[in-house]
C-alpha cells in the first residue's frame, strides 16, 4: 500500500525550478547546432511579426480611431516594446530554447512553466494555423489579380467555415513547405526567412514612398474623432500586428553567443518593426479621408496604392509581397513551436520524441513532423476566425509571465550574468504587466472560459505525465 504524498513534497515538486546553466556548446550529437547570428535572428523577429496585421488590419483599425490610429500604433508598439525589453533581459540571462516556458521554469517553477506552455501553444501552434488560413485567402486574391484564375471554393475553406468548402488546401501546402524547410536545417530556414524579410520590408518601403506622393495634411485635420477611447480600441486591434517579436527567444540553443545575440536581435527587430509600422500608418492615413478606410479591410494597402497610382500594378506587387510576408510569419512561428516543444521534451515534460535530434540534419525531425501535421489538420478543417482572441490571451499571459520573471530573477539572482538589463527597472516590467493586464481584462468572458479549460487540460497532462518524468526530478533523486 502506498502512503499518501506529503503535501510539502507535492508543493516542492510543483514549484521546483530548473537551474540556470551556461549555454551548451551546440556540438554534441543530441544538441541543436549553433548557426544563427544577430542579423538572421533579428530577421526571425521581423519575419514572425510583420504579416497579416500591417497588410490587412490597419484598414479595419482606422474607422475606430480616425487619423489618430497613428497614436494607436505607437501605443501598441509601446505595449509590445515593454515586454520585448523584458524578453531581451530574460533571453540574455537564460540563454536556452523554449522562450517563456523556459523562463518560467527557471523562475516560477515547473507547474507554472506547464501552464505557460499551454499559452504558447495558442500563441504559436494555433496562430500558425490561423495565419496559414489567412494566407490561402491572400494567395487566391493575388492569383485572381495576376492571372484571373480563381481557385474553387471547395479547396479554399474548411467545411464548417462561414463560407464553407471541403478542405483548405493552400494552407496545408504552406505548412508542408515550411515543414520541409524546417527539417532541412535551421540555418537554411533562417537564410530563406532573411530573404523573405528583405522582400516584405522593400514592399512596405515602396508603399510608404508611393503613398507619400499623395500625402495631404488635411486628412489629419479631424485627428481624433472618437477621442482617447477610439485610440485605445484601435490599439487593442493593432496589438496583434506586434505579436511575434518574442519568436527570437525560442532560438536560444541555435544562436551563436546567445547572451549577447538574443537581446541585440530583439531590440533591432523591435526598432525596425515600430519604424515601419508608424511610417506605413502615417503615409496611409495621409492619402485619403479616414472615413474612406471603412470597408477597405480586405484589400487593405493594395487598394490605397491602386487609388494613388491609378493602376493595379503596384497594388498587385504589394499583394504578392503580402503573400511572401505571411509565408515567413508561418515559417518562423512553426519554428518557434517546435523549439518550445523541444525544450519541454528535453525537460521530461513531454515524451522524448520531441527532443530527438536527427544526426543527419541536426534538427528535431519527428517533433517538426508532429507539429506541422497537427497545424495542417487544424488549418485544413477547422474554421479559425473564432480562435484569434485565444491567440491574444495566450500571448498576453506569456508576456506577463516574462515581465514577472524579470523581477523574480533580479531579486533571487542579482549577480547572474546578463548580456542586457531592462532600462528603468522596475518601472518597465511593472508597466509591462499593467499594460498587458489592461488589454487582457477587456477580452470576452467566453475567451477566458475556453482559455481556463485549455490551461486546466495542460495541467492535467502535467499531473499524469510531466510530474513523473521530469528530468529535474531524476537529477535531484
Ligand atoms: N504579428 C503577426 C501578424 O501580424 C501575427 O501577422
Amino acid at each position: 500500500m502506498t502512503t499518501p504524498r506529503e503535501p510539502s513534497t507535492l508543493r516542492a515538486e510543483l514549484l521546483r525550478r530548473k537551474p540556470i546553466r551556461p549555454p551548451s556548446s551546440g556540438s554534441g550529437p543530441d544538441e541543436l547546432r549553433r548557426t544563427i547570428g544577430t542579423f538572421q535572428l533579428a530577421a526571425f523577429g521581423i519575419g514572425a511579426t510583420v504579416g497579416t496585421g500591417i497588410f490587412f488590419v490597419l484598414s479595419s483599425a482606422v474607422p475606430d480611431a480616425g487619423p489618430a490610429v497613428v497614436l494607436s500604433f505607437v501605443l501598441a508598439g509601446v505595449a509590445a516594446g515593454l515586454s520585448a525589453l523584458c524578453y531581451a533581459e530574460m533571453a540574455s540571462a537564460v540563454p536556452v530554447s523554449g522562450s517563456t516556458y523556459s523562463y518560467a521554469y527557471a523562475t516560477l517553477g515547473e507547474v507554472v512553466a506547464m501552464g505557460v506552455a499551454a499559452c504558447l501553444l495558442l500563441e504559436y501552434g494555433v496562430s500558425a494555423a490561423a495565419v496559414a488560413v489567412g494566407w490561402s485567402g491572400y494567395l487566391n486574391e493575388a492569383l485572381v489579380n495576376i492571372t484571373g484564375i480563381e481557385l474553387p471554393q471547395a479547396i479554399l475553406a474548411a467545411p464548417w467555415d462561414d463560407d464553407p468548402g471541403v478542405v483548405n488546401l493552400p494552407a496545408v501546402v504552406l505548412v508542408g513547405l515550411c515543414m520541409v524547410l524546417l527539417i532541412r536545417g535551421a540555418s537554411e530556414s533562417a537564410r530563406l526567412n532573411a530573404i523573405m524579410v528583405a522582400i516584405k520590408l522593400a514592399v512596405l518601403a515602396m508603399f510608404v514612398v508611393i503613398a507619400f506622393t499623395a500625402f495631404d495634411a488635411d486628412n489629419f485635420a479631424d485627428f481624433a474623432p472618437f477621442g482617447t477611447a477610439g485610440v485605445a480600441t484601435a490599439a487593442g486591434v493593432i496589438f496583434f500586428s506586434f505579436i511575434g517579436l518574442d519568436a527570437v527567444s525560442t532560438a536560444g540553443d541555435e544562436v551563436r553567443d546567445p547572451q549577447r545575440t538574443m537581446p541585440r536581435a530583439l531590440l533591432i527587430a523591435l526598432a525596425v518593426v515600430i519604424t515601419f509600422y508608424v511610417l506605413v500608418a502615417v503615409s496611409a492615413v495621409g492619402t485619403q479621408p479616414w472615413q474612406d478606410f471603412e470597408g477597405q479591410s480586405e484589400a487593405g494597402l493594395s487598394q490605397i496604392l491602386n487609388n494613388v497610382t491609378g493602376s493595379t500594378v503596384w497594388g498587385t506587387v504589394l499583394a504578392v509581397g503580402a503573400v511572401i510576408s505571411i509565408f515567413s510569419v508561418t515559417l518562423v512561428v512553426l519554428y518557434g513551436q517546435t523549439r518550445i516543444l523541444f525544450a519541454m521534451g528535453r525537460d521530461g515534460m513531454l515524451p522524448p520524441v520531441f527532443s530527438r535530434v536527427s544526426p543527419r540534419t541536426r534538427t528535431p525531425v519527428q517533433n517538426t513532423v508532429i507539429v506541422c501535421a497537427v497545424v495542417a489538420l487544424l488549418a485544413a478543417f477547422v474554421p479559425l476566425d473564432h480562435l484569434v482572441d485565444l491567440v491574444s490571451i495566450g500571448t498576453l499571459t506569456a508576456f506577463i509571465v516574462v515581465s514577472v520573471g524579470v523581477i523574480v530573477l533580479r531579486r533571487r539572482e542579482p549577480d547572474l550574468p546578463r548580456g542586457f538589463t531592462v532600462p528603468g527597472y522596475p518601472v518597465v516590467p511593472v508597466l509591462s504587466v499593467l499594460v498587458c493586464g489592461y488589454i487582457l481584462i477587456s477580452l470576452h468572458w467566453i475567451t477566458w472560459l475556453v482559455f481556463a479549460a485549455w490551461v486546466a487540460l495542460f495541467l492535467l497532462l502535467y499531473a499524469l505525465y510531466g510530474r513523473r518524468h521530469s528530468a529535474l526530478a531524476r537529477e535531484n533523486a
